[in-house]
């Protein structure tokens, strides 16, 4: 008598009490024993927190699609919360008719939806020449993933009467005061896949990610997905804006700068265990994780669990759709000695994902953006898992 366990013996509050009535929270919140899953921005990265970062925290997040309130933020200038009813969208440069729509203009019109994920070219940026930060949220957290709803931009280009010969590429420009602005090539465009957006998982895209227009741009870095888009430029160059010609460039070994290198190539990342976990007793775990790439879909994920000496297929769980993030898991029984875990992702074009030998070979150690090395997690015997980086 005793001995057993009171969350059984002993009726709990919730099964003798009233409950809450509906409604009692207009819209719903997550629980409240959840309050250590949230955003969080990295200490010390940036002078300011209008012009920087926060991470999703993929070490608790399930599926592929990013909770709205999770899916991670980078601001150059702040977000601001704009009023639908002011907000206006205009098309102007190589076109017949200069046109402004309202979002009840745009609301009006033929809508898609479509899962794609979003990465910052920077993601992962800290860590090019060492280990940097502890957890999958700072080290990959620049991405989400969610259902975008939207007008495709062709169709807005096609009623303005866009001169799809000469003008073969735009500026996209958001109405924040930080003037960042994005070439997008004219072909992206007319393969249909990039959005003029005003939904985000369901409901209107939160004020944090572009409030009420953003574009979609699928497979691309982030920076090109211009949030609280106010205006589409047609034009017959790539513009060279600030944010192209001096940031999101890739620095070489030489000294050189690779530029326009935006789309996100396949990556993947174990989500858990990783960075700051801790496994309780050796035993039986699920490995699961992540993968993506911007030219589609993803064909194959490989795991490893000794740091890369043998590898066995991962299991890829529906849906598994191009420039989405694929959720992948494997079993594993953990024998209690030191482990390393990696995940290696493989795309529908026969991109695999490198090793940090592979990368440093071509890219160096001095660059920011476009890194998607394969990542490993260090086991100790307490358990303990840490970032650790293998070549
Ligand atoms: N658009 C505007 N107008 N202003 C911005 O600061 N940041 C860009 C892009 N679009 C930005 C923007 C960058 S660098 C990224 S990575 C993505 O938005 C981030 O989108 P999110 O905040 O919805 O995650």
């Amino acid at each position: 008598p005793g001995k057993g366990d009171p969350n059984i013996l002993n009726l709990p509050e919730w099964s003798t009490t009233l409950g809450m009535p509906v409604a009692t929270r207009g819209y719903g919140m997550p629980s409240k024993y959840e309050a250590g899953l949230i955003r969080r921005q990295s200490p010390g990265l940036t002078q300011t927190a209008a012009a920087s970062v926060s991470f999703s925290p993929l070490q608790g997040m399930f599926g592929i699609i990013t909770a709205s309130g999770l899916h991670f933020e980078r601001h150059h200038q702040g977000w601001h919360d704009i009023d639908p009813t002011k907000h206006r969208f205009m098309i102007n440069g190589l076109v017949k008719t200069p046109m402004v729509f309202t979002m009840d203009d745009l609301m009006r019109l033929p809508s898609v939806s479509r899962i794609h994920f979003i990465e910052c070219g920077a993601n992962t940026g800290m860590e090019w020449a060492n280990v940097a930060v502890p957890t999958v949220q700072y080290t990959h957290g620049m991405l989400s993933c969610s259902e975008f709803t939207g007008v495709r931009l062709i169709d807005l280009l096609e009623m303005c009467g866009a001169d799809l010969k000469k003008g073969r590429y735009l500026l996209a420009e958001g109405a924040d005061g930080s003037s960042m602005t994005r070439t997008i090539p004219m072909e992206l465009v007319e393969s249909g896949e990039v959005l003029v957006a005003y939904g985000m998982n369901g409901e209107m895209i939160r004020p944090e990610n572009g409030y009420p227009l953003r574009l979609v741009v699928p497979g691309v870095q982030g920076v090109s997905w211009v949030k609280w888009l106010r205006r589409v430029e047609v034009g017959d160059k790539p513009y060279g804006t600030k944010d192209e010609a001096v940031h999101y460039i890739d620095l070489m070994p030489d000294g050189m700068h690779r530029q326009y290198t935006s789309l996100q190539e396949v990556k993947s990342v174990i989500t858990t265990p990783s960075g700051g976990q801790i496994l309780l007793d050796k035993g039986f775990y699920n490995i699961t994780g992540l993968a993506w790439s911007g030219r589609g879909k993803i064909v194959r994920v490989d795991v490893s669990t000794d740091g890369g000496v043998n590898w066995r297929q991962a299991r890829l769980e529906q849906p598994v759709l191009p420039k989405a993030l694929t959720r992948f898991n494997i079993d594993w029984v953990w024998d209690g000695k030191p482990a390393i875990l990696q995940s290696r992702a493989v795309d529908e074009t026969g991109h695999i994902q490198p090793s940090y030998g592979q990368l440093r070979k071509v890219r160096g150690t001095r660059s920011i953006y476009h890194n998607n090395a394969i990542q490993s997690w260090l086991v100790n015997e307490n358990g303990e898992v840490s970032n650790v980086q293998v070549l």
